[in-house]
């Protein structure tokens, strides 16, 4: 549909300079910033660090179940290279039976009694692309004692430690996960006046902005998801302009899903390589935040934003949030590739290239 259809691209291809540049351990004669550009990059805080750490380390996880051994060897030889890689990488199909010995251990369970504990293991086959998992017929596992005081407003003072299975994780309450990091989002209220507010440095796009971007184009901003969007920030905000946005979350050594649903959001368990549960042509916009990057391989990239595509209205935007690549490969590969969804060029539309990664 993007060819014909016009979808606004509201495109926000950003870089987190110094410390990213550490991570990555660039020597110091970084290329110029563009004229545009302040001369102090914006300082990247330790929580996105954390994250993007975390995302690569997901990624890693990930590419390394390559199709090395294929599993009939006499039919290797006719199927496509890429139909292998992608039955892994992205479920065309299931490959929950590329990991039988995972799949096993899932499936052992007794029937019509309490589920086992092992959301780290449905979490490691999810990320092996074995999704949907297969249904069970035992029952979900609950708290003990679940308070019934769910907050109303997405920037509550506290979640309650209480509605919450801690077992699988090292922290046992929401404020051993604000200590450990207090800008991971388990600590609402810190959002509450700020997040998404204001311009903190040029790669923000207060909310109040992006809605007089759609205003002014006569366009309207009603349901919208938000891919790797961690508690829901972004949806929390979002809701305060009564509009409904979807967070897909994965839940990668904390509680994402139940904290952004302690919070009055919907969380999608969704992985980056899941076809996204929205029908076609539906929603006015996407964004996708830190953790679509250039750390996903780029075939799976292509189908992520053809699928972006796919749920997108006429007229809905995809707002790229800080993605960060090196300049060459924005020029050679990232974007060709956003370019491929025909994405109008018109006067609703916001490119901003930011500062890069500079090439190596
Ligand atoms: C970077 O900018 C400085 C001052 O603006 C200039 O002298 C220098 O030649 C530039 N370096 C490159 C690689 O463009
Ligand atoms: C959201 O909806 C409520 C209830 O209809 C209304 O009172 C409120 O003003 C709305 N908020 C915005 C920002 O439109």
């Amino acid at each position: 549909m993007g060819f014909t259809m016009g979808l606004n691209l509201l495109l926000l291809l950003a870089m987190v300079a110094t410390n990213i540049l550490s991570l990555y351990h660039l020597s110091s004669t970084t290329v110029n910033s563009s004229s545009t550009k302040p001369p102090a990059p914006p300082q990247v805080p330790d929580y996105l660090i954390h994250q993007l750490q975390t995302i690569r380390a997901t990624i890693n996880h990930l590419t390394r179940h390559n199709p090395s051994k294929p599993t009939s060897s006499s039919s290797s030889s006719t199927i496509p290279d890429d139909l292998l890689l992608h039955s892994r990488l992205s479920p065309i199909g299931s490959s929950c039976h590329n990991h039988p010995d995972l799949l096993h251990r899932y499936m052992n369970y007794t029937p019509f009694s309490l589920c086992p504990h092992d959301t780290d293991l449905q979490e490691t086959l999810i990320l092996h692309g074995c999704q949907p998992l297969p249904r069970r017929r035992c029952f979900s596992r609950t708290p003990p004692k679940p308070s019934s005081a769910l907050p109303l407003n997405p920037y509550p003072s506290s979640l309650p430690d209480s509605n919450l299975i801690w077992t699988h994780y090292d922290c046992k309450s929401f404020s051993c996960l604000n200590h450990q990091n207090p800008l991971l989002g388990f600590d609402p209220s810190r959002e509450s006046t700020s997040s998404f507010m204001y311009f903190r440095s040029e790669l923000d796009l207060p909310v109040p902005q992006l809605l007089q971007i759609a205003k002014a184009a006569t366009s309207l901003i009603r349901i919208g998801l938000d891919i790797g969007g961690a508690t829901g920030s972004f949806a929390a905000r979002m809701k305060l302009y009564n509009i409904t946005v979807l967070t897909t979350t994965m839940n990668l050594g904390a509680p994402y899903s139940e904290a952004a649903a302690l919070r009055g959001l919907v969380p999608l368990h969704v992985p980056l390589q899941q076809r996204l549960p929205v029908f076609d042509g539906v929603l006015d916009l996407v964004r996708c935040g830190h953790a679509v990057n250039r750390w996903i391989p780029i075939t799976m990239m292509e189908f992520l934003f053809f699928d972006v595509d796919r749920v997108l209205r006429a007229g809905g935007y995809l707002w790229l949030d800080r993605f960060f690549s090196k300049r060459s490969d924005l020029d050679k590969v990232y974007g060709p590739l956003i370019g491929k969804l025909g994405l109008s060029q018109n006067e609703n539309q916001v490119i901003q290239f930011e500062a890069l990664l500079p090439d190596q």
